[in-house]
């Protein structure tokens, strides 16, 4: 597995250490790994990976598929490059929103999209799923991340979830908001707000898993295979799909 880190790489800020950067990445295809064996699905040869940041992720991913198709898709031009310099992924520049993006191809046997959906609000996921489907071949498979009860129960700062996983999340940010989201969530099945005063499209999502059913559901031509609940690293819910049509 290569090694290398991008001199901008931000999932490594906040005192995070080198040590918890690449155990995140090796989780992931771990959660990847299962999901495949979940939906009987061959070894991938062209793979997705949206958004790939600086490559947490796709290192492992081309460690594990040494001669596979990688392509890292992202908003920000630096990091799609170096994934291309580092780990031979085809770059593909990203936009906003991204489903406006057509030179991302399609065909593809994995889709992998961690922590994006986590971090769009409720209207904004039926046409990235609907991308994420598009771009996956009959039978491919997707596996994307969530903020699921471990989060609700994290803004709500409930003792069980800061148990469970430490304190290292914190309130993700949301302050004030934090304890009205976890109560709209458990009420709602879904709940977004915004980092400080911004107010554009990105911000901190939780979902429920009936909530993220449902949605996925109403897109037509994913199959459900698995869910797993914190799957990656403790924290996040990772989910299986298959394109069925
Ligand atoms: C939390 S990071 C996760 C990155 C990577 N998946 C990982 O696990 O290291 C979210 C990423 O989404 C990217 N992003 C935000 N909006 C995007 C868009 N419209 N298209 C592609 N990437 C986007 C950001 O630039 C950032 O790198």
């Amino acid at each position: 597995m290569i090694t290398r880190v991008a001199k901008n790489e931000d999932m490594l800020t906040g005192g995070v250490t080198l040590r918890h950067y690449f155990e995140v990445g090796e989780s992931a295809l771990e959660c990847i790994q299962d999901g495949l064996r979940a939906a009987g699905a061959a070894l991938p040869r062209k793979i997705l990976d949206l958004p790939s940041g600086y490559g947490r992720v796709l290192r492992y991913l081309r460690a594990t598929w040494p001669d596979a198709e990688i392509t890292a898709m992202e908003l920000a031009p630096d990091a799609a490059q170096f994934c291309a310099d580092a780990f031979g992924a085809k770059p593909v520049v990203s936009r906003q929103p991204f489903w406006l993006v057509t030179d991302a191809g399609d065909g593809y046997d994995l889709l992998w999209c961690g922590s994006l959906l986590t971090h769009f609000d409720q209207d904004d996921w039926p046409p990235a799923l609907k991308y994420f489907r598009d771009r996956l071949a009959l039978g491919g498979v997707l596996v994307f991340t969530t903020h699921g009860n471990l989060s609700i129960g994290l803004l709500a700062r409930d003792a069980a979830a800061v148990t469970t996983i430490g304190d290292w999340v914190g309130d993700y940010g949301m302050g004030s908001k934090a304890k009205e989201m976890s109560r709209v969530a458990r009420e709602s099945g879904f709940a977004f707000g915004h980092y400080g005063d911004d107010e554009g499209p990105f911000g901190l999502s939780v979902s429920s898993p009936e909530w993220v059913r449902e949605t996925v559901d109403r897109v037509h031509g994913l199959e459900f295979v698995l869910h797993q609940p914190r799957g990656w690293f403790q924290h996040q819910d990772v989910w299986t799909f298959v394109r069925t049509e």
